[in-house]
């Protein structure tokens, strides 16, 4: 078992996601120290505080997965300048009951990638706004807002251009870092 477990939350379902296939190139850019493991948050229900004391598996697996992990990583598109609404969903889930936030102290990265301009910059902050009220130390710099053009990926979902490729690196070489002190 790798010394760094992940726990990589891609804030979209869809299959074709461009976040999903950005995590999974990312995640080949890691040390062999650290492994990635992509959770599942479409099958959570919605956030209801009824459920509280008594949460479903969907729920109770999640905060299990993140309460074993050294690090989170999350890529997400922005929908209407936020985060998606199942992102925002499993935050809340794995958020309470008030005092069992799994999420707490867990170091986090943050990337999304969109076909628009800024490349998911507003999704991000909001993001990072959620994540603050969480108490989840998460990387500052370097930024990734992340643009997707034609023949970003290649047909195996690898990132031909070299440049992409030598940022995305450098991403990863501080986000590595970044969970390390905090495991330290
Ligand atoms: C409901 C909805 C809202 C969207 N809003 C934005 C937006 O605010 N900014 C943006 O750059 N792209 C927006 N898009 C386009 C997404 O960036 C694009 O669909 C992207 O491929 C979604 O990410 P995914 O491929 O990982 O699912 C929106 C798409 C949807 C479905």
């Amino acid at each position: 078992m790798s010394e760094y477990q992940i726990v990589v939350v891609v804030g979209s379902l869809r299959k074709d996601s461009i976040n999903r296939k950005l995590a999974g190139a990312l995640v080949k850019l890691g040390p062999p120290e650290f492994s990635f493991k992509q959770v599942e948050i479409g099958d959570l229900p919605l956030y209801n505080e009824d459920n509280d004391a008594n949460p479903s598996a969907p729920v109770r697996r999640l905060k299990g997965e993140i309460t074993a992990a050294s690090g989170l990583l999350f890529v997400t598109p922005e929908y209407n300048r936020s985060i998606p609404g199942v992102l925002k969903n499993a935050l809340d889930n794995a958020s309470r009951p008030y005092g069992q936030n799994a999420w707490a102290g867990k170091p986090a990265g943050v990337l999304g990638a969109s076909p628009g301009t800024i490349g998911t910059a507003m999704a991000q902050q909001h993001l990072r706004n959620v994540l603050v009220y969480l108490n989840v130390p998460t990387l500052c710099q370097p930024e990734a807002f992340i643009q997707i053009r034609d023949g970003f990926f290649d047909e195996a979902g690898n990132i031909p251009n070299e440049n992409t490729r030598k940022f995305l690196q450098g991403w990863m070489d501080r986000y590595v870092a970044w969970v390390k002190q905090h495991a330290a």
